[in-house]
């Protein structure tokens, strides 16, 4: 399984903070945001990651993190040319690199501490059986406020729907930015629309897979989105710090 981590976009929700420089540069605790997804791809086995961001910044990311020796693991880079094109739209450039392999996608912005491993094994074994599949991962929030994807599943986790930032949420399980796709996931993301507003929206990409009923999802415990405002960007500061001082980061 090849890696594949989004770091694209415009972050004008964090403005002034991303004037000059690409949030996921930003700090969080004692680190760059994009380390911490870079990391789940190492503890994951993941041995070659695409770092897709937007062309303004894709030096900033090569002069910090090389070709990931550091990580353990092999980087390379895309630019994605319209940097709010969104995030199915960056995927697309992973096509080549995938090389017909299934992919692991990390937004950029996402911190957890779930260890993937088993999920993705569960992944694979479905994927050897049925031909075909997609996994996405949820976690519980208390307000969902138009923030995030939003997973409706029935009592035994079967997903029922999806919606992107809905007015009136199914359920209080927020999608989080971490997917796993078969190989057709390049085929899926050709024929996508742009939303209202006017991105390839990985919702649409996931409601393919949930159609086909090829669809698995898992719930993760702690999960933060750093970059959606000053205050998340905050939280997430003072939430890992503490996971870090317990060693459970
Ligand atoms: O973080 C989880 C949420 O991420 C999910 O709950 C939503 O379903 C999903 O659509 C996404 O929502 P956001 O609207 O918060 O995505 P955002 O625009 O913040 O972009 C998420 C990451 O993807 C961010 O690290 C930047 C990167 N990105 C985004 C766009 C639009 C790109 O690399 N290219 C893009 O074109």
């Amino acid at each position: 399984m090849k890696g594949v981590i989004l770091a694209g976009g415009l972050a004008t929700r964090l403005r002034p903070l991303t004037s000059v420089t690409n949030k996921h540069l930003l700090p969080v605790y004692n680190k760059p945001m994009i380390y911490y997804p870079l990391e789940m791809m190492k503890r994951t086995g993941i041995k070659e990651v695409l770092l897709i961001t937007s062309g303004g910044h894709v030096g900033d990311f090569a002069n910090l993190l090389l070709s990931g020796e550091e990580f353990g693991l092999r980087l390379y880079y895309a630019i994605q040319q319209n940097p709010t094109g969104g995030i199915a739209d960056g995927l697309k450039l992973a096509e080549e690199f995938a090389r017909k392999e299934p992919i692991l996608v990390i937004l950029g912005d996402n911190i957890f501490n779930f260890d993937l491993t088993a999920s993705i094994a569960r992944f694979e074994s479905v994927l050897e059986r049925d031909k075909k599949g997609a996994m996405v991962f949820g976690v519980r929030r208390e307000k969902l406020a138009q923030q995030y994807g939003v997973i409706e599943m029935d009592k035994d986790g079967k997903v029922l729907s999806i919606e992107e930032k809905p007015e009136n949420p199914k359920s209080d399980v927020a999608q989080t930015g971490i997917y796993v796709y078969d190989q057709r996931v390049f085929d899926f993301t050709r024929n996508l629309e742009p939303s209202a507003r006017g991105q390839l929206e990985v919702t649409d990409l996931n409601n393919i897979y949930l159609k086909e009923q090829s669809l698995l999802c898992e719930t993760i415990d702690w999960w933060v989105d750093a970059g959606t405002s000053h205050d998340e960007l905050l939280q997430a500061n003072i939430q890992v710090a503490e996971l870090v001082k317990q060693g459970k980061l």
